[in-house]
């Protein structure tokens, strides 16, 4: 079996054999099908690259139809069973899960790096009271291009490693400023003492104790959810990461507009919809009517279908065992009732089952994130915090792949040919 395809162009007749590498055809092959010498040549036309591969990767598996996540070949199930974050950050960026020794240096590097500088902070006050944190956050980290000139130098593996470390420590402290801005609380140091979860939860929820003890059951929830949004593959805003690096910009800015990439509804903005979504549907007998309006298209069960994901979404699986952990602790989200009678719905609803929605990664997330005392609008942010190291792995993939250049799509024009400009006042 020979492993090409043919094409036959019935415009011409003439036949094409088009060599295939992994179930795929490389676009550009498609050029030689012309009609004359002088043509462009046969595209592909890929809106939302919904059947178009754009880079080979070895970070994350995801099998949709199945339900299955791996990071480098390691189920999700198993590391978020026995990983924490901060080695599952060093396994999706470096390959392999570390030594203790590996394990060690690198906590200890990440911990030295979690401080911001203090004009960052004055930065972050210029914020109005209201500002959303999303928006400081990604702002936040656009500006660090500027207070590490290094960054530029995206060839040196040294400088990518310290921009690397750089971005994982102080996400989570840029994230926590935001948080307090909004609540008008003096912004709190970090805990060298404490791991990666355990220093958040202080930089956000410190008072006035000398040292601050998390609930090891909500920092190790904290830290699990970490794991689980730690890369997705070519998701949205990982493909802003390439597509922006790809020009060569610096890390801080890419990572900027894949924050910005994230914040949308459709992507890392969905848990925060989905709790604005609870809240407006109100109580539970209001659920058939709601989902009424979703089949007849007035409405979008958010936290509910995805691109690759055509079966339950791995990701949601742990998270709801995580809730009820969490709520063990802090006592039940009221709207978990109403969010578990949706699912009981839609899994039973032809609308549903026909289009092969179920609930993904943002359905339950934010009830455990608002039982912990988040404020909805943090919930994008507690998303981009792990998803950190995700970019930060395929922005290096990507600059380090001989087969990538500058992302640059093409287009069918179907604009107006080539007219005369007309004075303004010949204008009709
Ligand atoms: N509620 C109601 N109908 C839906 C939904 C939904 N949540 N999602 C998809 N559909 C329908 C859609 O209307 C379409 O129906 P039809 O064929 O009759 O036109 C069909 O299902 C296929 O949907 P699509 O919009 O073509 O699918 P997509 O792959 O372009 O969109 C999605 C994927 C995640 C953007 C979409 O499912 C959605 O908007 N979900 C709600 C938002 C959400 O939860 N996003 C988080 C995604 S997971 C985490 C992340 O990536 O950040």
């Amino acid at each position: 079996m020979a492993d090409t395809l043919t094409i036959t162009d019935n415009r011409t007749g003439k036949q094409y054999e088009i060599p295939i590498q992994d179930g795929t055809i490389r676009a550009t092959d498609l050029r030689q099908i012309k009609v004359r010498a002088d043509e462009f040549g046969m595209m592909t036309y890929d809106p939302a690259f919904m059947n178009t591969a754009a880079c080979r990767s070895k970070i994350t598996y995801i099998d949709g139809d199945n339900g299955i996540l791996e990071y480098r070949g390691y189920p999700i199930e198993q590391l978020a069973e026995h990983s924490d974050f901060l080695e599952t950050a060093y396994l999706i960026l470096f390959g392999e899960l570390p030594t203790a020794q590996q394990y060690e240096r690198w906590s200890r590097e990440i911990t030295l790096h979690t401080m911001l500088h203090t004009n960052i902070a004055k930065l972050m006050e210029a914020f109005r009271h209201d500002a959303h944190p999303m928006g400081m956050f990604l702002s936040t980290v656009g500006a660090l291009s500027t207070f590490y000139p290094d960054a530029k130098d995206i060839f040196s593996e040294a400088s990518r490693r310290l921009q690397t470390i750089r971005l994982i420590a102080k996400a989570p402290s840029i994230a926590a400023y935001a948080f307090r801005h909004s609540i008008g609380r003096p912004y709190n140091q970090p805990d060298n003492e404490l791991g990666y979860a355990g220093n958040f939860l202080n930089l956000l929820f410190r008072m006035t104790e000398l040292e601050y003890q998390p609930n090891p059951v909500l920092e190790r929830a904290l830290d699990v959810l970490f794991i689980l949004h730690a890369d997705h593959e070519q998701n949205c805003s990982t493909s802003t990461m390439r597509a922006i690096g790809s020009s060569h910009a610096d890390p801080y800015s890419a990572m900027a507009g894949a924050a910005a990439a994230l914040y949308g509804p459709l992507h890392g903005g969905a848990n925060e919809a989905v709790l604005r979504m609870l809240n407006e549907i109100g109580s539970i007998q209001n659920v058939p009517a709601f989902i009424k309006r979703v089949q007849a298209g007035e409405e979008r069960l958010m936290g509910f279908g995805h691109r690759v994901y055509k079966s339950y979404d791995p990701r949601a699986k742990i998270i709801k065992r995580i809730a009820d952990l969490v709520f063990e602790v802090t006592g039940t989200n009221p709207l978990l009732e109403m969010a578990l009678e949706l699912e009981r719905i839609a899994l039973e609803d032809d609308y549903f089952v026909t289009r092969k929605l179920y609930p993904n990664v943002d359905f339950y997330s934010g009830l455990i994130y608002q039982a912990m005392g988040f404020p909805v609008d943090m919930f994008p942010v507690l998303f981009a915090i792990p998803r950190t190291a995700g970019w930060i792995a395929q922005w290096e993939e990507m600059l380090t792949d001989p087969d990538q250049k500058i992302a640059r799509p093409r287009q069918i024009y179907v604009g107006y040919s080539k007219r005369d400009y007309v004075s303004r006042e010949k204008r009709k």
